[in-house]
């Protein structure tokens, strides 16, 4: 019979508590060993405010992407004014931790100032997307590892040609928006990595399928017009009920098209929903991980990929608990931290995948 102790200690570290979980390397410094950043989005005045959660997003993330505060609506809510105190915080805690941060996001649909509406023209857009970039991307030059300068700016189901979602600014300039972003971001923070970021591409079905192929359309364009474009962002938020349909081969073969271009691959809002599975905590957990490994260990077989963010660190702060709230009322567990920050299974999964790449 094996003793209790004995067979505790034979337990895997999936037990995740106390001194073992105290034991495991931090996620930052599994991806640092592999050449790779692992951060989480940040949310303010989350981060301000709450120390423990402060201090847990210290110690496992050496990337920090804002979740909110450089939205058009936050960064710069009337025509002249511009707010960066949040955004000022988030960049002094990165420089004290020793980690780097990202932007998002420069232009998107969603979270724009609603001055806009009332400002904009066909004949004024172009100069205020321009100055918009050229002030945002202007305030930390030299000091932001990379931009998602335009953000979802595709979706097939618009009917347009071309695949573009029909966002404001492409109703005001056309596709060539995109262009003007990027060429104004360049010239704003010419360091700072210039990224595309969408959402909407990780399994292997017709959706799927058509967007894969008109984001890979889009950056081929902007790489055949010499558009500064230096990388391409997976947003990742992906759900166990559409867990089937989710196939290695097919992730790696999209993103292995898009290392073709030369560019390079950020993972950027990573987390997994958990509604399609039952309350039981440990079920849930377990395959909240599995999807996190399988996807990963995917993604991470293309050397392109250089960076891996979940959008959020802890279940306790997850845009998902309003979205994707369980029936039950059970909190949801979306994340490589619980709500008392405890290391889940989701954290392990994360770290054999950033291992299983290899020195
Ligand atoms: O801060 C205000 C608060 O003052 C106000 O009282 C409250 C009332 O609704 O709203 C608060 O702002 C909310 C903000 O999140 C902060 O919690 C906004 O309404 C809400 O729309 C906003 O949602 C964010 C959403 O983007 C829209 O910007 C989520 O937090 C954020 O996680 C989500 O992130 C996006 C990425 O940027 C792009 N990819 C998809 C991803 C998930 O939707």
């Amino acid at each position: 019979m094996i003793e209790r102790r004995s067979f505790l200690a034979a337990l895997p570290a999936a037990a995740g508590i106390g001194a073992a979980a105290q034991a495991e390397r931090p996620l930052r410094e599994v991806a640092a060993q592999r050449g790779m950043w692992f951060g989480a989005a940040a949310s303010w005045p989350l981060l301000r405010d709450d120390e423990v959660y402060a201090r847990h997003f210290a110690a496992e993330c050496n990337m920090l992407v804002p979740e909110n505060v450089l939205k058009m609506q936050v960064v710069h809510p009337e025509p002249e004014r511009y707010v960066f105190i949040p955004w000022d915080f988030l960049a002094s805690f990165c420089q004290k931790h020793g980690m780097k941060m990202r932007g998002h996001t420069l232009v998107w649909h969603q979270q724009m100032a609603p001055w806009f509406q009332r400002v904009a023209t066909r004949e004024n857009a172009r100069r205020l997307l321009e100055e918009h970039i050229r002030t945002v991307a202007g305030h930390y030059r030299g000091k932001i590892e990379s931009w998602d300068v335009v953000n979802e700016a595709i979706d097939v189901k618009d009917g347009v040609a071309g695949g573009y979602r029909k966002t404001p600014w492409f109703e005001l300039l056309g596709s060539e928006y995109i262009d003007f972003a990027f060429r104004a971001a360049r010239e704003a923070d010419p360091e700072a990595g210039l990224v595309y970021n969408d959402y909407g591409l990780d399994y292997a079905d017709e959706g799927s399928a058509a967007k894969q192929e008109a984001v890979l359309r889009l950056l081929r364009g902007m790489r055949e017009r010499k558009v500064p474009l230096d990388g391409f962002g997976t947003q990742a938020h992906l759900n166990v009920a559409s867990r089937e349909k989710f196939r290695p081969e097919a992730l790696r073969k999209f993103l292995g098209e898009v290392a073709a271009l030369g560019l390079k691959i950020y993972v950027t809002e990573l987390d997994v929903i958990d509604q399609a599975l039952p309350d039981d905590v440990e079920a849930r957990d377990h395959g909240v991980a599995e999807f996190y490994e399988a996807y990963l260990s995917a993604a991470l077989d293309v050397k392109a990929v250089t960076a891996v963010l979940t959008w959020g660190l802890t279940d306790r702060y997850t845009w998902l608990a309003r979205r994707n709230a369980r029936p039950s009322g059970a909190p949801i567990r979306p994340l490589p931290l619980d709500r008392e920050y405890q290391r889940k299974p989701a954290w392990r999964a994360i770290a054999r995948a950033m291992e299983g790449r290899g020195a």
